[in-house]
C-alpha cells in the first residue's frame, strides 16, 4: 500500500486520515511529544528536489513515532557518478527501510520507486503532478479553522500550471465539498483545466469580496513559470495579495500559502505575517499529518 495521489481518494478516507492527524496534534502538544508506535521501523527518504517543510516534517514525524530515518539527497551522493534513480532506490532499499518517502522533479517517479522496490511509497511531490500530504495538511488546517470544508469558497491564486499543490489541494477540497476557483493569467493555468472540477478567472478583484479562503502560490521559476507574463510588477498588480487587496477581503477570510513564499511578489509581507495568515499553522499541521500517514502506511488502516 502506498500514498501516491490524492486524486480519487474518497471523502471518508480523507476524513479518516485527518481524524488520525488530529490525534497527533494532541501528541505533539505533550511535554514529551513522542509515541512508540513505529519503534524498530525505518523510513527511507529520497529527496531529489529541494525541500524544507516536507523533508523536515517527515523527519520530525518519523522521530515522533520512534522510527529511524535514512535520508538521501543527490548532492554528495553517487548520483554525481551517474547512478540512476532505479539503482539508487534499489541500493537504499537493500539497506532495509520499511517505506520510502520520495520527492522528484519528474512526474511519476514515486510510482516507479514503488514498482522497483516493492516497498510502500509516500509521494512527497513529483514534478507539477501530486503532493498528497500537502493536500491533507491544507484540509486539516481549514477543517480546524472553519469546522468543516463543505461549502467553503476557496480561491487558489498564481502559478497553477506548475503547481502540484494546486492540483492536489483542489482535488481534496473538491472531494470535501468546497467550491474551488483558480485565479491566474491564462498562461499559468493547466492546459487541461477545462476538465477540472473548478471555476477559472483572471479577475482576482471580481472575486475578492466573496471568498472564505485565499490560497496564494509562488511563481515556479524553476519550471518556467516566470516566462509567461510581461513583468513581475504587472503580475503583482493583477495577481498579488497586496495589502490593499487583503483589506477588501471579508473579515473572516483566511490566507494560506504552501511555502516557500516570495514576499512582495505573490504576497505582501504584512499579509503573510498578519492575523489572516494560517501559514505557520499549515507547517505545524504538516508534522501531524505525516505522522498519520506514516503510521497508516506501516500499520494498515490505523484508527479504524
Ligand atoms: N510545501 C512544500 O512542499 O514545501 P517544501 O518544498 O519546502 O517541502
Amino acid at each position: 500500500m502506498s500514498l501516491l495521489t490524492i486524486e480519487g481518494m474518497p471523502a471518508s478516507e480523507i476524513d479518516r486520515l485527518l481524524d488520525l492527524a488530529e490525534g497527533f496534534v494532541e501528541v505533539l502538544d505533550r511535554p514529551v511529544p513522542k509515541v512508540p508506535a513505529l519503534q524498530g521501523r525505518t523510513i527511507g527518504m529520497l529527496f531529489y528536489e529541494a525541500s524544507t517543510r516536507t523533508r523536515m516534517s517527515f523527519e520530525r514525524a518519523a522521530k515522533a513515532l520512534s522510527a529511524d530515518t535514512m535520508v538521501f539527497s543527490p548532492s554528495g551522493s553517487s548520483v554525481s557518478k551517474g547512478e540512476s534513480l532505479k539503482d539508487t532506490a534499489l541500493t537504499v532499499g537493500s539497506m532495509g527501510p520499511d517505506l520510502f518517502v520520495v520527492r522528484h522533479s519528474s512526474t511519476g517517479a514515486p510510482w516507479r520507486v514503488a514498482e522497483w522496490t516493492g516497498l510502500p511509497v509516500i509521494n512527497a511531490g513529483d514534478g507539477a503532478h501530486q503532493h498528497p500530504t500537502q493536500a491533507l495538511l491544507d484540509c486539516l488546517t481549514l477543517r480546524q479553522h472553519f469546522g468543516s470544508i463543505d461549502g467553503l469558497r476557496v480561491a487558489i491564486v498564481g502559478d497553477i500550471r506548475h503547481s502540484r499543490v494546486a492540483r492536489s489541494t483542489a482535488q481534496a477540497l473538491g472531494t470535501l465539498g468546497a467550491s474551488v476557483h483558480f485565479i491566474a493569467p491564462r498562461t499559468l493555468l493547466p492546459v487541461d483545466v477545462d476538465g477540472w472540477p473548478v471555476q477559472t478567472t483572471s479577475d482576482f478583484d471580481g472575486l475578492i469580496g466573496d471568498l472564505d479562503v485565499v490560497y496564494m502560490l509562488r511563481i515556479q521559476q524553476e519550471r518556467g513559470g516566470g516566462d509567461v507574463f510581461p513583468s513581475i510588477g504587472e503580475y503583482v498588480k493583477r495577481f498579488g495579495l497586496t495589502r490593499n487587496r487583503a483589506d477588501r477581503l471579508p473579515p473572516h477570510t483566511m490566507v494560506l500559502h504552501p511555502g516557500p513564499m516570495n514576499r512582495g511578489v505573490e504576497i505582501d509581507p504584512a499579509v503573510a505575517d498578519g492575523p489572516r495568515s494560517l501559514v505557520t499553522k499549515q507547517v505545524a499541521n504538516g508534522v501531524a499529518v505525516r505522522m498519520a500517514v506514516l503510521l497508516d502506511q506501516l500499520s494498515g488502516k490505523a484508527g479504524t
